[in-house]
């Protein structure tokens, strides 16, 4: 029986994928390269360091230690600008709706991001209060597809994972979640996201009826 809810920040709860996107692109940019939203879902999920790798391989260039770290700096920097203003209203729909349902049915509520900003974002937007617990970027080394920030939410929690349903827009944070053993709601607009073991295209399709019905296989 599922008792725990994890949710993914970045494109489930709050609407700053686009964001991210924006501040990696101009930083790409200004080093006389371009990617395209659809290698931007690659990055998705991806935490700073792991993401601006990728994007420096793309772009054919290599850099050292401290170059990397003065680029993450700054891409950080710009996405800080973007969200300085966040509030309420950059969840996206039915986020607090559903939060609120299973908050009143007693589910165990965690945040499970590679963001080392989630803790600033969930204050700003005011949901941080619905969640027990919140693994973020800087309390997991390993990035997802890696099983432990949702582990370690399990955890932190003293849930078994196969108690827990983690909700996910992200193809590397799928991944993640099965390998931790967990069922795995897929958020996403789009056919591009695999392995989940059910979609919905936001939170405002999404109530416990739905959870059960995805978690037991009979889809509504
Ligand atoms: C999330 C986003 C990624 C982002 C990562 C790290 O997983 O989907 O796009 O790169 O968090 O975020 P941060 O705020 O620490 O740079
Ligand atoms: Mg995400």
């Amino acid at each position: 029986k599922i008792n725990t809810c994890i949710f993914d920040l970045d494109g489930v709860l709050v609407d700053t994928a686009s964001y991210h996107f924006l501040a990696w692109k101009r930083l790409a940019n200004s080093l006389g390269f371009d990617f395209s939203e659809s290698d931007n879902e690659r990055l998705k999920g991806v935490n700073r360091m792991s993401s601006l790798k990728m994007i420096l391989d793309w772009a054919g260039l290599s850099k050292n230690e401290n170059e990397r770290s003065l680029l993450a700096e700054q891409k950080n920097d710009w996405y800080k600008t973007m969200i300085r203003t966040m509030n309420s209203s950059n969840l996206l729909p039915g986020t607090e709706a559903f939060l609120e349902e299973l908050a009143c049915s007693d589910y165990h509520l965690a945040v499970g991001s590679a963001s080392k900003n989630a803790e600033a974002i969930l204050q700003k937007t005011g949901i941080r209060h619905y969640f027990e617990v919140v693994v973020d970027g800087n309390m997991v080394s390993k990035s997802k597809p890696n099983p432990l920030v949702f582990l370690k939410a399990a955890e932190l929690l003293f849930v078994d994972p196969k108690a827990c349903a983690v909700f996910e827009d992200a193809q590397a944070g799928v991944e993640a979640a099965l390998r931790a053993g967990m069922k795995v709601i897929g958020v996403a607009e789009s056919a591009n996201l695999l392995g989940a073991h059910g979609y919905v295209t936001g939170l405002s399709e999404m109530n416990i009826e739905r959870l059960e019905s995805i978690i037991n296989g009979t889809p509504l």
